[in-house]
């Protein structure tokens, strides 16, 4: 099943079960200063958990794009090393405002997966937080798990925060096996950090407001809010086990590797950056498309990392000229359709890291002239003064 094929299935599911399509809104969360970026599928509702807002419906699906680089879910430099870290990802996920509760969602997410997109329920494992046996009980009595296939995990795993203050509640995850082939043990178990076991669908339970001392307030109604991670179903279902090797990346990454005549899956470090590049053109084109712009502060500063973290990378894949724009326009024939914003703001987008890059090759010449001047001038086995290391760092 490619990528569309999913989003669509999801949606789908989901308003045959009641509930409302939500299109994905920016990356830039309106009106909460409390966050850098859209992390999670629930930012754009949070108003609505918290009781300050209501909405003509009371469930609701979306496919939201979402960043994670910068503040607490920051994932950036693991991009690239891994099989399944991003910066840009699309999050699945169905919510119930005040509405249904663990029996429902629960019912909802194990049939979707294995009537709806027919994955073997022995492929799946369950984990629920330590205290809620009210989850477990569902699970095991109504769903049918296996207990053995089920594990109570604590606060870090299964109670979930969208920041240092906001709605949270206890959790219930569920992984797919990707087989023994793979290093790795199931959730809770000493080998968790394997790679075996992946976490595909959070199911949270929200239920209370922290606030900035950490104290929890009930809601004013229980809720819900899913996230599932559209790049993580798209492996499982194209019988893969790296995110980059699904249809949302292979392109991307084909482009990247035409660019700097490279192919992929040729050497380790070849195919690290090849991935940031993929990963990275995402994250910044969605960035500039939803009104960021490079900047020494704020969010224009964290678009500025990734931009040039990319360039970096192309560097290193021998890229001598000004080239991360170049790869826009095979982003936008893969995307474009499902995010026809990002179609409309193409030129703009190509513009801003054409101009970003030009900028950061002159700047970074200089500092790499700089450097060559003070180490010229050293005595063998002296160091570079402090106050040299202090400008290439600050202003190179
Ligand atoms: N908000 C939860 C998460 O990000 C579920 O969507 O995992």
């Amino acid at each position: 099943m490619q990528a569309q094929a999913i989003r669509q299935a999801f949606l789908e599911y989901f308003v045959e079960q009641g509930h409302q399509i939500v299109p994905s809104s920016p990356l830039i969360p309106r009106n909460d200063p409390t966050l850098l970026f859209t992390n999670a599928g629930m930012v754009p509702f949070k108003d609505v958990f918290l009781g300050l807002e209501t909405r003509p419906y009371r469930r609701a699906v979306s496919s939201q794009r979402c960043m994670r680089a910068g503040g607490k879910h920051n994932d950036l430099e693991n991009v690239g090393y891994t099989a399944r870290h991003h910066t840009f990802f699309e999050m699945l996920g169905n919510f119930s405002f005040g509405d249904y509760f663990k029996r429902e969602v629960i019912g909802f997410a194990w049939r979707f997966l294995t009537e709806r997109l027919s994955l073997p329920p022995e492929k799946l494992w369950i984990t629920v937080y330590e205290e809620d046996d009210e989850a477990a009980d569902i699970w095991i009595d109504e769903i049918g798990i296996d207990p053995a296939r089920l594990s109570r995990c604590g606060e870090k795993d299964n109670f979930w925060s969208m920041g240092d203050t906001g709605p949270c509640g206890p959790c219930s995850e569920i992984f797919y096996d990707h087989g023994p082939h793979i290093p790795g043990g199931p959730p809770g178990s000493p080998e968790a950090d394997g790679d075996r076991y992946i976490e595909i669908w959070n199911l949270v339970f929200m239920q209370f407001d922290r606030d900035s001392s950490g104290t929890l307030t009930p809601l004013p109604k229980p809720s819900v809010d899913t996230g599932m991670g559209l790049e993580r179903l798209a492996a499982v279902l194209q019988g893969v086990h790296n995110n980059y090797d699904t249809d949302l990346f292979k392109p991307l990454i084909a482009a990247a590797a035409t660019l700097c005549g490279n192919t992929y899956g040729s050497d380790t470090a070849t195919d690290t950056s090849l991935r940031v590049l993929a990963d990275h053109i995402r994250a910044c084109s969605f960035l500039i498309t939803d009104g960021v712009l490079p900047a020494n502060e704020g969010r224009g500063y964290v678009l500025r990392r990734i931009i040039r973290r990319a360039v970096r990378h192309g560097r290193k894949l021998g890229m001598e000229t000004v080239f991360f724009h170049q790869l826009v326009a095979p982003l936008v024939a893969e995307m474009g359709s499902a995010f026809p914003e990002l179609t409309l703001a193409q030129r703009e987008v190509e513009r801003a890291l054409e101009r970003e890059e030009t900028r950061f090759r002159e700047t970074l010449e200089r500092g790499l002239s700089l450097l060559e001047e003070a180490i010229a001038g050293l005595a063998a086995g002296a160091a570079i003064p402090g106050e040299i290391i202090f400008r290439l760092a600050d202003t190179f």
